[in-house]
């Protein structure tokens, strides 16, 4: 079906397909009220629920000389595998709340990384909000009702959209190709299998922080790409950036998409068929520490400052700690990466994803 289950051990979004659409959407905290926090975590939870499944926020008051309780955009349109997931960020853990004492150690303010050209606009926040939607005018009214259910809490800090091709454009849901034209996504952890996902995504209440079990920690990262120079580079130079054919995604020295990747295949000459700075090989290592990586593309117009398309992808991954994982991964892409290149880093933030709701309870509910 088309919906796509709110309640559950785990929050959807991270472990479920992805939506052919992203909101993302940063906000911070107005006041100093653990109490409004709370509230509005209610309210959230609740509207959540609704908008997954289709329905409108609220009752309405049936007075027409009050503003209605749902914004009405998405009336009548199918519940579009939504998906609203929630998380905190590690200022949500300053002096303000109280909640210091609670912040997991693997909530870290990411370092600076190699090549990083972070802009405030597109940086950190309190609380961290993604809707992914098959239907982007049903992940629109999902963002627009949070942040008006907010108002006087929390505040808009930044949102990004994006896309993959859609369910209509392939059918059969292949691998997804980047803004680059290269299949991404293929050398994922697999999130059927509950011992890979547990070793590599949920935090479990051995990690430290108890209230996280069943979370999970997010990577957002805004990266553009600088089209316009990679699309003078030539295939073979594209190629050995990632490591992979553009046409199959298989890896070099291999034939299909999914065949094994072989890092120590070599030419004729004794070189590696994997470049040495190829992003395929500095990503994967030594194979000890896997992300789960669930991007999205997007595209922001243009850059009114020299005329180029504002493109890229918006990075997102899910592990269970960041420190182990995603970080010491992105310092070692940032130092030598081939692709460095062709991409800038100007957004990042780190969100503390919550366990999943049980129906009843709301987000959040394990940490207050
Ligand atoms: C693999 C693209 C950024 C981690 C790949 C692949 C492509 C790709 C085409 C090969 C296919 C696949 O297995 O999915 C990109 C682009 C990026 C980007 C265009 C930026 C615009 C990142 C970042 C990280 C990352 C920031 C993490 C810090 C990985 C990992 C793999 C991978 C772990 C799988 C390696 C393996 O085990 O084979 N990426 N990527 N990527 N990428 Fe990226």
């Amino acid at each position: 079906g088309d919906i796509v289950e709110f309640y559950g051990a785990h929050q959807a979004g991270i472990a479920t397909p992805s939506p052919n659409f992203i909101l993302f959407a940063a906000f911070d905290v107005v006041g100093t009220s653990l109490d409004s926090v709370r509230a509005l975590f209610k309210a959230w939870t609740a509207a959540a629920a609704s908008m997954t499944r289709g329905e409108p926020v609220g009752e309405e008051s049936g007075n027409d000389h009050l503003p209605p309780t749902d914004t009405g955009e998405s009336a009548g349109l199918s519940p579009s595998r939504t998906t609203i997931t929630f998380g905190v960020g590690p200022s949500f853990f300053d002096h303000r709340f109280g909640l210091a004492g609670k912040k997991p150690a693997a909530l870290v303010d990411f370092p600076a990384f190699g090549g990083d050209e972070l802009r405030p606009e597109w940086t950190g926040g309190d609380i961290g909000v993604q809707v992914c939607s098959d239907d982007m005018q049903v992940a629109f009214h999902a963002i627009r009702n949070l942040s008006r259910i907010g108002r006087g809490k929390v505040v808009l800090r930044w949102t990004q959209e994006g896309f993959q091709r859609t369910g209509a454009a392939d059918p059969k849901g292949a691998t997804p190709r980047n803004l680059l034209g290269f299949k991404d996504g293929t050398a994922n952890p697999d999130t059927d299998d509950d011992s890979v996902m547990n070793r590599v995504v949920w935090a479990q209440s051995a990690d430290g922080a108890g209230w996280m079990a069943g979370g999970t920690y997010m990577a957002v990262r805004r990266i553009r790409m600088r089209v316009e120079v990679w699309d003078r580079s030539t295939l073979a130079d594209q190629e050995q950036t990632f490591g992979r054919h553009r046409a199959s995604g298989a890896p070099l020295g291999g034939k299909d998409e999914f065949d094994e990747v072989n890092l120590e295949a070599k030419d004729a000459s004794g070189k590696p068929l994997i470049p040495m700075n190829s992003h395929v090989r500095l990503a994967r290592g030594d194979g000890s520490a896997q992300i789960l990586r669930r991007s999205y593309s997007y595209s922001s117009g243009m850059d009114n400052k020299t005329g180029q398309l504002d493109a890229g992808l918006l990075f997102i991954c899910f592990n269970r700690d960041s420190r182990k994982q995603f970080i010491p991964m992105q310092q070692k892409l940032g130092q030598s990466d081939l692709l460095n290149e062709y991409i800038v880093h100007n957004g990042s933030a780190h969100f503390a994803c919550f366990p999943g709701v049980r129906q009843g309870g709301y987000i959040g509910d394990t940490l207050f």
